[in-house]
């Protein structure tokens, strides 16, 4: 069934030229994410899981192999198309939240409804029920200086699900967070997937992430060694 997956990616390899030698990021990955799964990519720094994030995101392209997301043949599409195939249906999260500083909460979290040509009414509506789901519809008028780092990245979640994409691609989003910031952005994601049936890919080394997985992918050196599915173990008690 055409359907059957969300994202499969094909004996992906990336290689970076390294002066006369070169440099494998990644080793022929061959992986396959069902629609909703909560899943997370981890391993050592430098082990390839940002470089497969932006791959699969369609922010880089692979050295050779291959990726389809919905049913797209990714490296077939005109630029167009695959910008297109990421706006509407991938949310990204990054590890410094990138939230664009001189506009506000609102403005920020609207930004990907404008790409998207949504009418102002709608626009208004959509972001307010996504600052709703992150508990910051009283922060609209606030901008990034004036917001804690949870804050900023609740924000960012914010952004990066108010297209309602099928897919979250989140780098490291804990990495700047305290202990109770990176529980309380973790519940709101395990709510999103489970509500609105969102599939999460995590990119991370934080013990805290790891426990709310539910499918753990280990990469060394741009190789998959394991792929494991977990019952998460929630909140360190
Ligand atoms: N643009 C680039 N040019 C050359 N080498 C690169 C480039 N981007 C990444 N690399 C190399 O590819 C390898 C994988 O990098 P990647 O950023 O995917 O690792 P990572 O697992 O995300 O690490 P971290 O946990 O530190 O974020 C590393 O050895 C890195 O130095
Ligand atoms: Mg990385």
């Amino acid at each position: 069934m055409a359907d059957e997956y969300i994202i499969e990616t094909f004996d992906l390899i990336k290689r970076y030229p390294m002066g006369r030698q070169e440099l494998v990021a990644l080793k022929k990955v061959n992986l396959k994410f069902r629609r909703g799964e909560f899943s997370g990519v981890i391993g050592p720094s430098g082990s390839g899981k940002t470089t497969l994030l932006n791959i699969i995101g369609s922010l880089d392209t692979p050295s050779s192999g291959s990726v389809v997301v919905l049913g797209e043949k990714v490296e077939t599409l005109t630029p167009y198309r695959s910008a297109q195939l990421r706006r509407r249906h991938i949310g990204f999260i990054f590890q410094t939240f990138n939230l664009l500083p001189v506009y506000t909460v609102f403005e920020n979290v609207e930004f990907p409804l404008l790409i998207l040509k949504v009418p102002p009414a709608e626009r208004r509506q959509r972001v307010m029920a996504a600052l709703e789901w992150v508990g910051l519809a009283d922060r609209e008028k606030s901008r990034p200086n004036q917001l804690s780092g949870g804050e900023s990245q609740r924000v960012a979640i914010a952004r990066a699900i108010v297209k309602q994409p099928a897919i979250v691609l989140a780098d490291e989003p804990t990495a700047n967070l305290d202990a109770e910031n990176s529980y309380h952005i973790l519940d709101t994601m395990v709510k999103i997937n489970q509500e609105l049936g969102t599939t999460f890919i995590f990119s991370t080394h934080d013990e805290k992430v790891i426990r709310y997985l539910r499918r753990k992918i280990k990469l060394l050196d741009g190789a998959v060694v394991a792929d494991k599915h977990a019952q998460p173990s929630g909140r360190e008690t």
